[in-house]
């Protein structure tokens, strides 16, 4: 899936930052009006692997009854290490049970803050906590922004934007809505968002601001499961009997690229619906907040036969040191024999979705057993997900700080 400017060369460096001078003003919107570039669309100069920092939370916001949003405090020195586009995600780890957790940001670089949201799951011991423990001022460990669920913004272009989303799905895309908005002031946007009931719409006000403030900009249309409403549009789930009913609304033909975020059935549901629809994949960027259960059936019903006994010898580098592994062709993937032999390696969900694992492969050849974060130009590029790689040649070349 490309965006509008693929490329890894443009991947992380917009040219509007003067290590100098900092913000710098630049004509950015039409009717002669300025941006001021805000400190974390800063893009870093340099990309190294990421790690955790121990941050602040500045503020902490309760949505709706079940979801908190966090603000974190980034200090003045980290700036530029917490710079982010819109959509992408950062990982948390938790001092409750040292696990780590993929939380998309909600807030836009635009806003000058950075702030997740964290939905209670049933039983999560991190959402729980941090839904009724954590306190302003107290301090999680936080890796930098990771992730490619966005698409590049041009103040010049005119684009057609459609997204879908369901309960805290809603996370990234009103990260990119509110960037897109702001940036592009030619481009338009429609959303669907499905949630049981008006109390579990996450960024509810939020969302109706947007509405008033770019009426002509911003079409949305909620869609609840629980809640007898007199349209048939807004009442049951997004699905394909919903999309069928809703393409009038979107138009497919005229929209450029589609974004959706949510449960998997209704990503899947989507995304088949628009492929089946002639929608080139190109233009449909989704993400995945949990493992994808059922496409993970599918992939394990029809595993590769084994590849015995072979192994291949993998040079890692990373924060600039290069360390030499053995690593079999079967188990484990890349990422995990790092691991097991005590290298400090980026990672979060471990099941291809977060892409905090990305690296370049520089040499080689390896076997993704899924991919559902990198973009095909990513791909293209040479980039891996190495908690999803097993070395295919004798000798590969893995490279995380590129
Ligand atoms: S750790 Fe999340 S994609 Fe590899």
């Amino acid at each position: 899936m490309a965006p509008a400017s693929p490329g890894p060369d443009n991947f992380h460096q917009p040219a509007h930052y003067c290590p100098q001078t900092g913000p710098v003003l630049i004509p950015f919107l039409t009717n002669a009006e300025e941006k001021v570039i805000t400190t974390f669309e800063r893009i870093k100069s340099t990309t190294v692997a990421r790690h955790f920092h121990r941050i602040k939370v500045k503020k902490i916001t309760k949505e709706t009854p079940e979801c908190v949003s966090i603000e974190f405090d980034i200090p003045e020195e980290k700036l530029e290490l917490f710079a982010y586009k819109q959509g992408q995600n950062i990982t948390i780890k938790s001092d409750i049970d040292d696990k780590r957790r993929a939380y998309s940001i909600c807030s836009s670089p635009l806003e000058n803050k950075l702030t997740v949201a964290v939905k209670r799951i049933p039983d999560g011991v991190f959402s729980t906590f941090a839904l009724e423990k954590l306190k302003e001022g107290d301090e999680l460990e936080i890796m930098e922004p990771a992730g490619s669920f966005y698409t590049e913004l041009n103040p010049a272009q005119s684009k057609y934007y459609v997204f879908f989303a369901a309960g805290s799905g809603i996370t990234p895309i009103i990260s990119i809505i509110k960037t897109v908005l702001a940036t592009e002031p030619e481009s338009r946007v429609a959303l669907f968002y499905g949630n049981k009931s008006v109390a579990t719409i996450i960024f509810k006000d939020e969302l109706e601001g947007l509405k008033d403030k770019y009426m002509n900009r911003f079409a949305l249309t909620h869609v609840l499961s629980k809640e007898q409403t007199d349209s048939p549009l807004n009442t049951g789930r997004i699905d394909p009997e919903k999309l069928k009913l809703a393409e009038p609304l979107f138009s497919i033909s005229k929209a450029d690229d589609f974004f959706v975020c949510g449960p998997e059935a209704m990503i899947f549901a989507v995304r088949d619906y628009l492929v089946d629809a002639g929608v080139e994949s190109s233009k449909i960027h989704f993400e995945l907040f949990n493992t994808p259960v059922a496409e993970e059936k599918k992939k394990e019903e029809k595993q590769p036969e084994a590849v015995s006994g072979e192994e291949s010898d993998v040079a890692i580098t990373v924060d600039g040191r290069t360390y030499e592994i053995k690593v079999p062709y079967e188990t484990p993937t890349i990422l995990d024999a790092g691991l097991d032999m005590g290298i400090d390696l980026p990672y979060s969900c471990k099941s291809g979705v977060c892409t905090t694992c990305r690296a370049k492969l520089l040499k080689g050849e390896v076997e993704m057993d899924c991919n559902y974060g990198l973009e095909d130009y990513e791909v293209e590029a040479g980039y891996i997900l190495t908690c999803q790689s097993h070395p295919r040649t004798p000798e590969c070349e893995v490279d995380y700080d590129q």
